[in-house]
């Protein structure tokens, strides 16, 4: 039995659409099974266009229909530290985890990231950006997140707690 928490960080590119959304999803996942207080939650954008902003008003929408709330999160920026202090940094998407390795530190000691939905079962890479696009793929950001989460959540549970 350890005391220590096990530290998660979603990362996108804004920290507006779907890094919140991921941190809502994976934080009510763990609450549920009772893992939250083993477990320091976060997310962040690589970009800066959306600092200190709650959650896109969208995504915001989508995620309480399925009982998520978002609406206190406020977006911030990777900093090189995170590399330090969180077990997990997972990358929404292919681009954001290129970013990821350009501002990770190059101590050894460093977590690498890593993408998200490869801990789940989708066979898929990326979460779709939605900034630009319809109602339909907040809801495929919901769907793709939901799985890779509770998959995340057995992986941590397993290895680490
Ligand atoms: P996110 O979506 O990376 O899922 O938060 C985006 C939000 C804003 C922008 C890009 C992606 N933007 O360019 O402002």
């Amino acid at each position: 039995e350890r005391a220590m928490t096990i530290g998660v960080l979603f990362v996108c590119l804004g920290n507006i659409c779907r890094s919140p959304t991921a941190d809502a999803v994976f934080t009510h996942k763990a609450r549920a099974l009772g893992l939250d207080s083993r477990l320091h939650i976060d997310s962040a954008g690589t970009g800066d266009w959306h600092l200190g902003e709650p959650p896109d008003r969208r995504s915001q929408r989508h995620a309480a229909r399925r009982g998520y709330d978002l609406s206190m999160l406020r977006a911030r920026q990777v900093l090189p530290e995170d590399f330090l202090r969180f077990d997990f940094v997972l990358a929404m998407d292919r681009s954001n985890l290129a970013d990821l390795e350009r501002l990770r530190p190059g101590a050894d000691v460093v977590t690498r990231p890593r993408l998200l939905l490869p801990y789940g079962s989708s066979g898929l890479l990326d979460v779709p950006d939605p900034y630009h696009g319809d109602e339909r793929e907040f809801e495929v950001v919901l769907d793709l997140i939901e799985e890779a989460a509770d998959a995340l959540l057995a992986h941590i549970r397993t290895t680490r707690l």
